[in-house]
């Protein structure tokens, strides 16, 4: 790989990909590429000065300035450009596209996914792959649907990740702090009566805890208001047994909907 990797196309690098998996690549192990042939002379000078450390407090705290930026939104159209120029989040660099979010933003419940695979990463939307599809039935069983123009029957989604990570790896807890300012101020616009967490990295977004086969199904509360959290479609895609649970939860949601005013 020569040194001018980094500034492939995405064609040229889509080509250099198939290239390394016929050579028998079959995992990445690190976010961006390393040059392991480039040539390092060794520093044989003992008196030669170490490499200056970048000046203290040069390096920016990537939550304060996800803080600093959320606080300019006035809304979600705004929310939405803000976000997408925040540049601390390395995952963007992999991604595709900005997945912001789908739906109604009437919705009286809204939806935290994790992050976008790849075929969200492809078109831009959350929840359109093989899960999304399976969630789509899961909500229209209850009545819900993102399509719906009425807020009562109708869904909102998005993840907590707007950027697709490397091969679908878990966000790390760097990268969920900094994306957490902006799902809060998302969950603001969206002022949703309930909102479901989807997962794992929702509800480590959420409530600072992992174990969703602990938490789903009680209710809960995160960012001020009721919080439902919920086994992932794509788990229960490779765990079909699952999904009795899974329509209990989506009753204790109609149950809970029908309740409030
Ligand atoms: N899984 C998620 O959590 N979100 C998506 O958008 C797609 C898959």
């Amino acid at each position: 790989m020569d040194s001018s990797a980094a500034d492939l196309d995405f064609h040229a690098a889509g080509a250099l990909l198939d290239w390394l998996a016929e050579l028998g690549a079959d995992e990445a192990i690190g976010d961006g590429p390393v040059n392991r042939y480039e040539f390092k002379p060794e520093v044989r000078n003992a008196a030669a000065p170490p490499p200056a450390a970048p000046p203290v407090g040069a390096e920016a705290d990537p939550v304060a300035v996800a803080k600093a930026a959320v606080a300019g939104a006035v809304n979600l159209e705004t929310l939405a450009e803000i976000q997408s120029a925040y540049d601390l989040c390395d995952l963007k660099r992999g991604a595709r596209n900005f997945v912001f979010a789908d739906g109604n933003p009437e919705a009286r419940v809204m939806i935290l996914g994790e992050a976008p695979g790849r075929e969200e990463d492809l078109e831009g939307r959350p929840f359109v792959g093989r899960a999304g599809q399976l969630l789509d039935r899961m909500f229209a069983a209850i009545g819900l649907a993102r399509t719906a123009h009425h807020g009562g029957e109708a869904l909102y989604i998005t993840n907590v990740m707007p950027w697709r990570p490397p091969q679908n790896r878990e966000p790390d807890a760097a990268e969920i702090a900094m994306m957490l300012p902006f799902v809060a101020r998302h969950v603001e616009f969206v002022n949703p009566d309930l909102i479901v967490l989807m997962g794992n990295i929702s509800c480590a977004a959420a409530l600072g805890q992992r174990g969703i086969l602990r938490l789903r199904g009680k209710w809960t509360e995160a960012f001020g208001r009721p919080a439902m959290p919920m086994t992932h479609p794509a788990y229960l895609l490779r765990n079909p047994a699952a999904k009795r649970e899974a329509w209990a939860d989506l009753l204790e949601i109609r149950a809970r909907m029908q309740e409030m005013p």
